[in-house]
């Protein structure tokens, strides 16, 4: 059970169509052929072809066509949802169709359902079924903590008609998945008050302990003695010191380790550099990095993927205060590079710059950054595809195809040595904000000057992709988890 919804798999011989209180069938324009081979009773597979028939564009990704009718004395909810048509019938496209389905199966306060599927009558199509079961149990997640009084939700037992072999491997794999991104979304939703570095500690130790990952916890003192001083530096206004968090997980013997390193910036005021009011709260989701990084390896330890990872969470507070840093200071960073602190704001390349050196550190040999890095990404990419800087093009190719299996997009953006020229100082090694030609990339290639010579690395910048401004889709308003799935699905590529 998770988001409420159990997910089964059932063979479309077995299939008790008549059990259910709803009866929901995805579809695709294809798919209409294979209506009479699933079994279904006839009077209901005559009402299927009756809304087609009445909705001639019900194939339409995500659009449900709802009607209620009576078998015997007992009301039946009967619903189709679109797929698309020809080459939009990808699992990315079934995985937004099954979180509109969930929807609806909500709203109709459905305690039993059938998700009928003409696609899933191949036995070959496994990764289809994995991403209908993806977008149940992610459409179904509502945030609630913050309420006085949460009324729970109905919860519904969902059997998928499918005959795929393994189907209930599959659909565990799927749930540990979603399981990840609900955790995810979760600490991205919960308010700054609720979520400072400290408790971005408890959260890593509560998966370490369940899972049975090594972990660490270094504070503000032993960040100091490493000399770990740009994470200090954006941390030192706030009442709530940093925290650098570092899990492992071993499920490959000795093969070296990838790091999956994410920006937790617990609450980013813009700290001097403070940023205007209107939606400065939203800026509690500046640690959505860090979630995803969290939130990946977990599923990961949970799918017990033979790969060796690093989890580097680097969370601090970017607040105003009597001890915070100034615009015009000079910090020494953690692999001896000075950085010289233009804007108090640009505060996630600081943090990461540390980070991503410790990661190197610890042996990893390739590095993947997530972070809300930039405003900038948005006005590059918008608010549905997150941008990669790499040192290594196969590396950005491999997440870019991660992220197609995962339903999140990527775009590779250039990261040319020219670009390097702007984020040179006068005073220091490096200026932390070179204003706003090409943000995404310069912020991308600071934090590239902190991987250590001859390690892969790419950053990935959620900035417009850590939040949803409405629900559609597998995506609930508020925070999506962006990065979690993708991370996920790389990590077996491993
Ligand atoms: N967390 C923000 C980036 C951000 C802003 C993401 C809005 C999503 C929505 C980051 O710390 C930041 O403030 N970046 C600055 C960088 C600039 C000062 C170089 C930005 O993008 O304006
Ligand atoms: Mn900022
Ligand atoms: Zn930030």
């Amino acid at each position: 059970m998770l988001n409420n919804i159990e997910c089964t798999a059932i063979d479309f011989q077995t299939v008790e169509y008549e059990a259910a209180e709803s009866i929901v069938v995805l579809l695709c324009k294809e798919c209409v052929a294979g209506i009479g081979k699933i079994n279904l009773p006839e009077e209901l597979q005559a009402a299927v072809k009756a809304l087609i028939n009445r909705y001639p564009d019900f194939y339409e990704v995500e659009s449900v066509h709802e009607l209620a009718l009576f078998q015997g004395d007992k009301l039946v909810q009967l619903t189709i949802v679109g797929c698309g048509e020809g080459k939009e019938c990808t699992p990315a496209n079934f995985r937004k169709a099954a979180g509109a389905a969930v929807r609806t199966l909500q709203k109709q306060k459905a305690t039993t359902a059938i998700v009928a599927v003409p696609l899933l009558l191949k036995a070959t199509r496994a990764h289809y079924l994995q991403a209908i079961a993806e977008g149940l149990y992610l459409g179904a997640y509502s945030f609630t903590e913050c309420k006085g009084e949460s009324k729970p939700a109905t919860s519904c037992t969902v059997q998928i008609t499918s005959a795929v072999e393994n189907g209930s491997q599959v659909l565990a794999q799927a749930e540990a998945i979603a399981k990840g991104v609900t955790l995810t979304r979760n600490l991205v939703n919960r308010p700054g008050n609720w979520v400072n570095p400290a408790v971005m500690a408890e959260e890593a130790r509560k998966v370490a302990e369940a899972y049975n990952l090594e972990i660490e916890v270094l504070d503000e003192e032993t960040l100091a003695a490493k000399g770990m001083n740009a994470i200090l530096a954006v941390g030192q206004g706030s009442k709530n010191p940093p925290r650098l968090i570092t899990l492992k997980y071993n499920g490959a013997g000795d093969a070296p380790y990838t790091a999956f390193v994410g920006k937790g910036i617990t609450f980013d005021s813009g700290g001097i550099s403070i940023k205007p009011g209107e939606n400065m709260g939203e800026m509690k989701d500046d640690m959505a990095g860090a979630g995803a990084v969290l939130g990946a390896v977990q599923a990961i330890a949970q799918m017990k993927l033979p790969c060796n990872l690093l989890a580097v969470l680097s969370c601090a507070e970017n607040m105003p205060g009597g001890n915070a840093q100034r615009p015009g200071d000079v910090v020494k960073a953690a692999n001896g590079k000075t950085i010289e602190v233009v804007n108090t704001d640009a505060e996630g390349r600081m943090v990461l710059a540390d980070a991503v050196w410790y990661a190197c550190e610890q042996g990893a040999v390739r590095v993947i950054d997530i972070a809300t890095l930039t405003g900038a990404v948005i006005i590059a990419l918008g608010n549905e595809t997150s941008g990669i800087i790499t040192n290594t093009d196969a590396l950005a190719e491999a997440i870019k195809d991660a992220g197609k299996k995962a339903g999140e997009g990527f775009w590779q953006l250039p990261s040319l040595p020219e670009c390097k020229e702007a984020i040179k100082s006068d005073v220091a090694d490096l200026l932390n904000s070179a204003g706003r030609a090409g943000g995404c990339i310069t912020g991308g290639l600071f934090i590239g000057e902190f991987v250590k010579e001859g390690v892969e690395w790419a950053h990935l910048d959620i900035g417009g992709t850590s939040t949803a401004t409405k629900t559609a889709g597998f995506k609930v308003k508020g925070g999506t988890g962006f990065g979690t799935m993708t991370l996920i699905r790389y990590a077996g590529t491993l």
